[in-house]
């Protein structure tokens, strides 16, 4: 049998005032640029349909002024608000482009309003608010949503890719090697350094990419959860035991909605009124925001759903995305990250982080861990290794860095190299200190720059120390410096943008609209990137 050869894509209108040649030159760019891992992109009836109506405004980060994760969501919907449905159900986001959801924010809003996504609680650091305000969305535009629209090539991005090497929905197996606690014993902190071994999973990545982890949930809290629901842990549910299901499968953080719209089919009066409550987003006893599955079952104890309906409403357990520590190039077939262990008091309770301290204190040496390679979007070193760089990660935020050295480490790399780190105590708190110090040594880190918050009697932040040294600073960035950011989405990584415009303005004698625009052209030309969270 002969495969058929499907006839050439006429991407440009007939009409079109272009020459033949023309035509099909623009013809043959279109189909490259539509086209996934070579291959024409599929047209579905849905698409051509799509293709023959009206442009719908698809949502797209140059032109939303929310896409500040500094925003909260009430202002950026606010924002939104005279928008077509594809910009609001991207202003619901929270705008980090962290990629936890396997999309960044304008295209998983437009795989929602193209209908090539279903899932509305994949937001992780929108969290409960994010999925309400898209349930909400997605119940007002309903009709708008499923009319077409015409299919761009950034829709086209969103949708769905069979993939064979590991991803997000078809993750490999890393091998865990080993944990180090970075912090001396005195420190708050607990952060820890993990290597893992991908000799034998196809898993490959660059520097700059981060690396998503399926952890499982801790054992202790599954047993108190599956006694709480009175069920028997070795249940089959879908050939698999619950508490098997209960460890890999599901979330068992904040409580679902879903969760408690359950409740409230199986209670009744006052405990009813009060599940529906909780379902609808409302607080009746000021406890909501405390609430994880466990304390939601306690706290409608005796309710005693039927557990294979519980693992229905409860959310899956999606995966955690860490920065990639290392250079392959200094370290083939492993990969590192840094950790910071969420651990954090409710009540009587301690709360875990599912997957830090999955990775920080519960996988064992020669133990497989599900994951994938979420590669980098706009995170990465300059292609001319003489282009100087300057780094600036605080906390965990060091991770990417550590990685950028090792690699201009082992390229040989001439550009000069300026680290700002800066966490709570000197003493207890100076990751990789060694290893900078050798690198210093051997010239690969020109310039380190430290800032500790609680040494002294005031708070002092790694911006402050980008002041002090503003005038170098500003030379650096006047010999072509790429500006690079890394930790905190919330308030640091928007105060040091604040920093380098006072610094731009101070030291370029420009006026702060003029600075605003200065690290505005620097952004656009790739040469101020973050990686926040
Ligand atoms: C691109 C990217 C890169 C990242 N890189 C790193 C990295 O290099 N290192 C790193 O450590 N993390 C990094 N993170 C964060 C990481 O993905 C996880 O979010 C983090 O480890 C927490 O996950 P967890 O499963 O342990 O905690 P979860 O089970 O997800 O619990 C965290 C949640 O607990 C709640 N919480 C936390 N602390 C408190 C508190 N004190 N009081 C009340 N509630 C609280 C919050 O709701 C929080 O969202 C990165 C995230 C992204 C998106
Ligand atoms: N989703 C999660 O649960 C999760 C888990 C881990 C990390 N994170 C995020 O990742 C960030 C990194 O955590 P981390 O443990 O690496 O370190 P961190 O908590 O960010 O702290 C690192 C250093 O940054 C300082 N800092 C605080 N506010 C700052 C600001 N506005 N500007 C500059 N520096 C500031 C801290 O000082 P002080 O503490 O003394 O003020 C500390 O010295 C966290 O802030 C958090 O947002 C989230």
């Amino acid at each position: 049998m002969t495969a058929q050869v499907p006839p050439p894509r006429t991407l440009v209108p007939p009409g079109a005032p272009f020459s033949p040649e023309q035509q099909a030159w623009l013809n043959g760019f279109f189909a490259a640029v539509l086209s996934i891992d070579g291959a024409p992109a599929p047209l579905s009836a849905a698409d051509n349909a799509a293709l023959a109506a009206p442009a719908a405004e698809l949502a797209d980060n140059d032109s939303a002024p929310w896409h500040d994760p500094s925003l909260p969501i009430g202002e950026r919907m606010a924002m939104a608000e005279s928008r077509a449905p594809a910009p609001r159900l991207m202003a619901a986001m929270a705008q980090q482009d962290c990629g936890q959801c396997g999309y960044n924010c304008a295209d998983y809003a437009n795989a929602l309003f193209l209908k090539r996504e279903e899932r509305l609680t994949l937001c992780a650091p929108g969290g409960k608010e994010t999925a309400r305000m898209l349930k909400q969305l997605a119940a007002e535009i309903g009709a708008s949503v499923a009319a077409p629209a015409v299919v761009t090539e950034r829709a086209v991005e969103a949708a769905p890719v069979a993939q064979s090497s590991p991803s997000r929905d078809n993750p490999g197996e890393a091998i865990f090697v080993s944990r180090r606690r970075l912090n001396g014993a005195g420190s708050a902190k607990t952060t820890w350094h993990v290597e893992l071994d991908l000799s034998a999973c196809g898993l490959d990545y660059v520097v700059g990419d981060s690396f998503g982890v399926f952890a499982k949930n801790h054992p202790a809290l599954v047993d108190q959860v599956i006694a709480a629901l009175g069920a028997d842990p070795r249940r089959d549910i879908g050939g698999k035991p619950l508490r098997d299901a209960m460890i890999a499968d599901v979330s068992l953080g904040a409580a679902p909605d879903n969760l408690f719209q359950l409740f409230s089919y199986v209670l009744g009066g006052e405990r009813r009124a009060k599940a529906r409550a909780l379902a609808n987003g409302e607080d009746p006893d000021g406890d909501a925001a405390t609430l994880d599955v466990l304390a939601a079952i306690r706290k409608f104890e005796g309710a005693r759903p039927d557990p294979e309906a519980v693992l229905e409403a409860l959310d899956p357990l999606a995966p955690r995305l860490y920065s990639i520590s290392s250079s392959p190039k200094a370290n083939p077939g492993r990969v590192s990250l840094t950790i910071d262990t969420v651990r954090y008091r409710v009540g009587p309770r301690d709360r875990l982080g599912v997957a830090s301290t999955f990775l920080g204190e519960r996988v064992a040496p020669g133990e497989a861990v599900k994951a994938y390679v979420q590669r980098a979007h706009g995170f990465r070193l300059p292609n001319n290794p003489e282009t100087p760089i300057v780094m600036i990660g605080p906390g965990t935020g060091v991770a990417p860095f550590r990685a950028f050295l090792q690699e201009r480490q082992a390229l040989g790399a001439r550009g000069g190299a300026w680290l700002f780190f800066g966490h709570q105590y000197r003493q207890h708190d100076f990751f990789y200190e060694d290893e900078f110090n050798v690198m210093r040594k051997a010239g690969s880190l020109s310039r380190l720059s430290l800032a500790w918050s609680r040494d002294g009697s005031q708070k002092f932040y790694v911006q402050d120390r980008m002041r002090e040294v503003g005038s170098e600073l500003w030379r650096w960035l006047a010999e072509g410096a790429h500006v690079y950011v890394c930790g905190d989405a919330k308030r640091m990584a928007k105060d040091v943008e604040r920093a380098l415009v006072d610094i731009a303005a101070e030291h370029g004698a420009r006026s702060t609209e003029e600075a605003v625009s200065f690290v505005g052209g620097l952004k656009k030309a790739g040469r101020y990137q973050a990686d926040v969270y």
